[in-house]
C-alpha cells in the first residue's frame, strides 16, 4: 500500500492555519454557484457545510493513510447524499477539485509543492471507490 502522499498532505494542510477559517462556507457558496441546478436540494447549507468539508479532508486523509475505513466512509456518504439527489461520480470529482483548488489559493505561497497533485490522486481513488463499493440497496435514490 502506497501512502507516501500523507504526511505532504498533512504538512499541507497545516500551512493553511488560520486560513482554514471560512473555507467550508467559500466552497459552498462556489459549489452551488457552479452547479445551479442542485441550489433546491441544499436545503440548510450553513449546517451541512463544516461536516461536509470536513469529512470531504478526513476520507483523502484516510485513503493516503491506507486507514481501513475508507471504504464504509464512502459507502456512507454516498448513501447519505442519496436522500438529497442522485450525485453522479463526476460531482464527487467536481467537489474534490474544487476543495483542492481552494486550499492551495488560501494557502497561496505556503503551499508545498507537489501537495496538490498529492490530495488530487486520493480524489481520484476516492472517485473510483464511488462507482465500485457496495453502497446499502435499502435507501432509495431520490429521483
Ligand atoms: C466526499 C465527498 C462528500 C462528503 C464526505 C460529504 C459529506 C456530507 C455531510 C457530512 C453532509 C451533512 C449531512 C447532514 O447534515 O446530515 C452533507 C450534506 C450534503 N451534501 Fe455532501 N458530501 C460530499 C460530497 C457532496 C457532493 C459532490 C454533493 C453534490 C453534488 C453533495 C451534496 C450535499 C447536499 C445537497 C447536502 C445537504 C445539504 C443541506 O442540507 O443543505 N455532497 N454532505
Amino acid at each position: 500500500m502506497d501512502t507516501s502522499d500523507a504526511p505532504l498532505m498533512e504538512a499541507s494542510l497545516a500551512s493553511l492555519g488560520d486560513r482554514h477559517d471560512g473555507m467550508a462556507a467559500e466552497l459552498f457558496d462556489r459549489f452551488i454557484a457552479d452547479h445551479p441546478h442542485y441550489a433546491p436540494v441544499f436545503l440548510n447549507p450553513e449546517a451541512a457545510r463544516e461536516r461536509m468539508t470536513r469529512e470531504t479532508l478526513e476520507a483523502m486523509l484516510g485513503l493516503a493513510a491506507g486507514e481501513y475505513w475508507v471504504d464504509h466512509a464512502v459507502t456512507n456518504f454516498i448513501d447519505l447524499h442519496h436522500n438529497y439527489a442522485d450525485f453522479t461520480p463526476h460531482d464527487y470529482a467536481a467537489w474534490f477539485a474544487l476543495v483542492v483548488e481552494t486550499m492551495a489559493a488560501r494557502a497561496g505561497a505556503d503551499w508545498p509543492d507537489d501537495a496538490s497533485a498529492a490530495w488530487q490522486r486520493q480524489a481520484d481513488g476516492l472517485v473510483a471507490k464511488v462507482g465500485a463499493v457496495a453502497r446499502n440497496r435499502e435507501v432509495p435514490v431520490r429521483a
